[in-house]
């Protein structure tokens, strides 16, 4: 049976991410010898419910899902009852009567996920909400970093750009920051990350020689980012592009979430280039939410 809520705080267990983590990377390595399936999950019944839009989070689910053997049935909130005015809620408590064993739910009000959970008494993974937080890209980013780098103690991440609508930076951070890495933030002002450390803030992009990893962040237009200042402003002053490239340690490696506002937040040259890990970053989605599945459906803790 499936244990509970994913929720990545600053108490958690390494190793229980490490654990997870070689799992990851055991699975990618079947996947490129040709072994797909891996039917951990063969007869466990999920729901996936995205309140809110998704291509990764959503594809690279339901593609663990099925290959782990899941029976997966998605629901299309544009088409539910919800457009005759059925509340949330009562969808919620309806979907749950189908007897999912898990469910994996997004949505752009923080706390719906748990909230879901405690109603409907179903284990939920929270796959992104609102401001708050998205465990499992903290998931994937994390073990991207721990695949390419090994041991992540006292390596320097640079988060930049709008860093005060993003759930991304939250979760990413406090899993970077469990894992020993040095968390560095730069972005407009106004866009800045609240409870950043004293010491973390960084004034401007254009010497990224000390950091191993640049995390570029898109513009969250739909969250109300935008209005501040003008996008050539921005571009001018925290796009990621060649020049500040340019400025990376040869062995930087530049990464985004996804998906990408190009030319806003990020030139083509950057989000394709040499240093760009951010299509392997993707990828890797579907690993590490494989093996966050089997190990929450095997009984290997919550968190
Ligand atoms: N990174 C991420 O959550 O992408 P989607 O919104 O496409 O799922």
């Amino acid at each position: 049976m499936a244990n509970g809520f994913l929720q990545i705080t600053d108490n958690n267990d390494r190793n229980w991410y490490t654990a997870l983590f070689s799992r990851a990377l055991e699975i990618r390595h079947s996947f490129e010898a040709g072994r797909k399936f891996h039917p951990s999950l063969e007869g466990v019944m999920l729901i996936n419910l995205f309140f809110e839009p998704s291509t990764r989070t959503r594809v690279s689910f339901e593609s663990a899902e099925k290959f782990l053997g899941a029976t997966v049935l998605n629901v299309n909130l544009q088409d539910s009852s919800t457009a005759k005015g059925e509340t949330e809620e009562d969808t919620l408590k309806c979907v749950a009567g189908y007897m999912p064993d898990m469910m994996v739910i997004r949505h752009k009000r923080e706390g719906f996920p748990r909230m879901a959970q405690d109603v409907t008494g179903i284990p939920v993974i929270n796959a992104g909400d609102g401001k708050a937080c998205h465990p499992t890209q903290a998931l994937l980013d994390v073990f991207t970093l721990w695949e390419r780098f090994g041991d992540l103690e006292g390596r320097k991440i640079l988060f930049l750009g709008n860093l005060s609508h993003s759930r991304v930076v939250n979760s990413t951070s406090r899993l970077a920051s469990l894992f020993g890495m040095q968390c560095h933030y730069c972005s407009p002002p106004g866009w800045q990350k609240q409870d950043a450390p004293q010491g973390s803030i960084v004034e401007t992009p254009d010497n990224l020689g000390d950091y191993d990893v640049i995390y570029a962040l898109r513009i969250q237009f739909e969250r109300g980012a935008g209005d501040e200042f003008s996008k050539e402003e921005y571009q001018q002053r925290y796009r990621l592009d060649e020049k500040r490239v340019a400025t990376m340690a040869d062995h930087g490696v530049i990464m985004h979430p996804a998906p990408m506002n190009r030319g806003v937040e990020i030139t083509d040259g950057a989000a394709d280039g040499e240093k760009s890990i951010i299509f392997h970053q993707m990828e890797n989605g579907l690993f590490a939410r494989m093996a966050l599945l089997e190990k929450l459906w095997m009984g290997g803790g919550s968190c």
